[in-house]
């Protein structure tokens, strides 16, 4: 890529291209229980270069507005979330969920006049959700597929990642990696082994792909040898502009993730376990819980995971050299943040060297361009009609006859009607 696209890609502060791109979808701010009840304490929110506080009202409505005071500035973290309102702990300015100041103390008769930046929210799949963008052109709320089951069939996690949205996005577009990075782990993490599967993948990492551009973003066809008369596909969908749904592991839960930029060099990594027809079982909630499969454990009290790239992701050349880990990083989404985060802040792409291989990314890539460039002569981006969204990943062996993009179209959409396909 050049200098040009680069910035285009992953620059997504507000006024930029990719930036405007982004806020015409909902976009994922917190987690609910980050806010858990009325009138309790607020939380500060960094997602797309801007600065913001998060606040449940005594009603219980949710508030995303500017961290700052309109006055002189102060941080509303400070404040005190009080009577429907966040009141500003310097001077008593107070301002409710839309951000209009509805009690200025010292001059009452300014207070209509006074208001500071706010995004409407809704909260669904466990998500609080805000839209950025222009007034007129707020979408229907998102309908993947987990947003839309009962919260027992769902977990939902949220970590820091200390890179650009892109080149960790790129990571969950990317399924030739599963064969080398998470190889040995196939086998031993709750929420991978005893998938069938498995040695496909271990056996044939040289995955061929295709890849179908559909109304939801791009559907991923990676296909291994499988059986002498089939072929072994993981079909992983991306759903712009930044969820990722994982090919599954046997009888596991499904998984998907969302890259949401905080700034231009660190992003959000959502990890998300569901199953459609029934409850998460116990234990591997229990592991979902603990840090195992996609999720993370963390420095206590933060977002920010216990292995990260101050302590070199706490690699264990031992683990690397008895092959209990491929990279002697543990854990999935570690593996996959450390080679991420690695690369620096913000990947070199002036260097990088594509092979087939990469033809998902660089595809993915040209959507996101296109549709942001787009949007800069009035054309509408994609993906913003929900249904569209109701995908799902597969795990698949399909007899060597049968090609694969024609079955994915009738067997992947409106996913809460179908029966999931893993092996
Ligand atoms: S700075 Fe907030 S009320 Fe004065
Ligand atoms: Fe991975």
């Amino acid at each position: 890529m050049d200098q040009e696209q680069v910035d285009l890609l992953t620059r997504t502060g507000p006024g930029t291209p990719m930036g405007n791109l982004m806020r015409r979808y909902w976009v994922p701010a917190l987690l609910c229980s980050e806010i858990p009840e009325p009138d309790c304490p607020p939380v500060r929110v960094r997602i797309l270069g801007e600065k913001l506080l998060a606040f449940r009202d005594t009603q219980g409505r949710v508030g995303l507005v500017d961290e700052f005071c309109a006055h002189r500035g102060a941080s509303l973290f400070l404040g005190r979330n009080e009577d429907c309102g966040i009141r500003c702990s310097y001077h008593g300015w107070k301002y409710d969920i839309h951000g209009n100041c509805v009690e200025l103390p010292s001059a009452p008769q300014i207070a209509p006049k006074v208001k500071i930046k706010s995004y409407p929210c809704i909260e669904r799949g466990d998500v609080v959700w805000a839209y950025m963008g222009p007034t007129d052109k707020q979408p229907d709320p998102p309908e993947l597929e987990w947003c839309m089951l009962k919260p027992e069939q769902r977990f939902v996690s949220k970590r820091l990642q200390e890179c650009g949205y892109l080149q960790a996005m790129e990571g969950g577009i990317d399924t030739t990696h599963a064969s080398w990075v998470h190889r040995y782990e196939l086998d031993t993490d709750p929420m991978h082994k005893h998938a069938y599967a498995n040695k496909y993948i271990k056996a044939d990492p040289n995955t061929i792909f295709d890849i179908e551009e559909t109304p939801h973003g791009l559907t991923i066809f990676g296909r291994r040898n499988g059986e002498p008369d089939s072929y072994y596909w993981r079909i992983t969908q991306w759903i712009a502009p930044w969820f990722t749904l994982i090919p599954p592991f046997g009888p596991h839960a499904l998984g998907g993730h969302i890259w949401v930029p905080i700034d231009d060099e660190n992003c959000w990594a959502w990890s998300i376990n569901f199953l459609p027809d029934r409850p998460l079982p116990a234990d591997e909630l229990q592991a979902m819980k603990d840090g195992k499969g996609i999720h993370v454990k963390y420095i206590p009290g933060t977002f920010r995971a216990a292995a990260n790239p101050e302590n070199d992701w706490l690699i264990d050349r031992l683990a690397q050299k008895e092959k209990r880990s491929f990279s002697g990083v543990e854990g999935f989404s570690i593996q996959d943040a450390s080679l991420q985060e690695s690369m620096g802040p913000l990947q070199d792409y002036s260097r990088e060297f594509l092979v087939p291989t990469d033809m998902a990314i660089v595809r993915a890539r040209r959507v996101l361009e296109r549709a942001a460039r787009d949007l800069q002569k009035g054309i509408e981006p994609p993906a913003l009609n929900a249904v569209s969204q109701r995908v799902r990943a597969a795990s698949v062996l399909l007899d060597r006859k049968v090609a694969a993009k024609e079955w994915a179209p009738t067997s992947l959409v409106d996913s809460l009607n179908r029966p999931v396909f893993t092996v």
